[in-house]
This record gives structure tokens, sequence and C-alpha cells, in this order.
């Protein structure tokens, strides 16, 4: 299941006594290239953000200073992940419909993804999220019925 593609993934962290230090490499450390980085911050207590999916896009997400929440729906399944370190992010792959929320005071959350913006890219009705994984889904297992063996 998708759900199961996504997932926290820990960074190299170089301690040090005079500061840590974490890098990513796309392609490396992380299952894309890395074309676009762009963060929220100055969020306010009690906002939402995301509530939509992509249809190609691959995301990193890291909590950059404090904290935050994110949501993952695949259709089928939620998951609640709880973003608070530096070192680690949490990978995001296409057609996850997502919602991140419990936004700390200073919480600030970078995104690293594999294409530049696309408007064209976003599915921002759940409706229509679901009709997309559910024809995904019934076209998975009427594959075999397209060739019946007689
Ligand atoms: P959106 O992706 O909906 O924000 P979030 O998912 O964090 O709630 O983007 C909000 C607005 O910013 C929207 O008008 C599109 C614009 N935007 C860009 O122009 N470039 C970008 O790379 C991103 C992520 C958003």
């Amino acid at each position: 299941m998708p759900l199961n593609d996504c997932r926290i993934i820990e960074l190299p962290k170089i301690t040090d006594p005079r500061g840590n230090l974490t890098f990513v490499e796309g392609g490396n450390h992380i299952p894309f290239d890395i074309k676009r980085v762009y963060y929220l911050y100055d969020v306010p207590g009690g906002s939402d953000r995301g509530s939509h999916a992509h249809r190609n896009l691959h995301q990193f997400i890291i909590a950059m200073s404090g904290s935050f929440d994110i949501v993952l729906d695949d259709g089928e399944r939620q998951r609640r992940f709880h973003l608070n370190r530096s070192y680690y992010g949490l990978y995001i792959c296409p057609m996850m419909w997502r919602t991140l929320d419990n936004f700390s005071s200073g919480g600030v959350c970078m995104v690293l993804a594999s294409a530049v913006y696309d408007p064209a890219d976003y599915i921002r009705d759940h409706d229509e999220f679901m009709h997309l994984v559910h024809a995904k889904k019934g076209g998975d297992l009427n594959h075999p019925l397209e060739t019946p063996h007689r």
C-alpha cells in the first residue's frame, strides 16, 4: 500500500560542540532528486496547512524548528506523524492526501520537492482524490480480467 511507502527517514547528523550539522542529498538519503525547496513559517496556532494530494510530486518534510503533525491518508488508511527534530523527516510519495496541523509556536516546516511548482499536479478536492484512488484500485484489480483465461 502507498501508505507503507511513506516513512520517517533519519538523516546524517554530525554532532559537534560548536553545533550539530545535518545534510540531505537527493537520490541518496531521499528517493528523488530535489528540484524545489519551500518552507512554512510564522504559522498561527491552530492553523491547518495542506489538505490536498499531488499526482506525481514526491516530498520530504523536515521540522527545522519547533514541531507539527502530518496526517497522511491513502484513501483507505490514515496515519499521523509527529515531527520535532531537524535530523529526520517524512518522505511522502505521490497520491497521498496530507494535512499539517498542531504547529508549535516558532514551528518551521521545510519541504524538499521533486518538481517545480505546478498547480496542475494538485488534487484539492477530496472526493476527486477518492475517485482517483478507487479508479486506480479498480484498474489494478480488474487488470487480470482484461485477459481472461478461457
Ligand atoms: P499550498 O501548496 O496550497 O500550501 P499548503 O499546502 O502549505 O497549505 O500553496 C499555497 C499558495 O502558495 C498557493 O497559492 C500556491 C503558492 N505556492 C507557490 O506559488 N509555489 C510553491 O512552490 C508552493 C508550495 C505554493
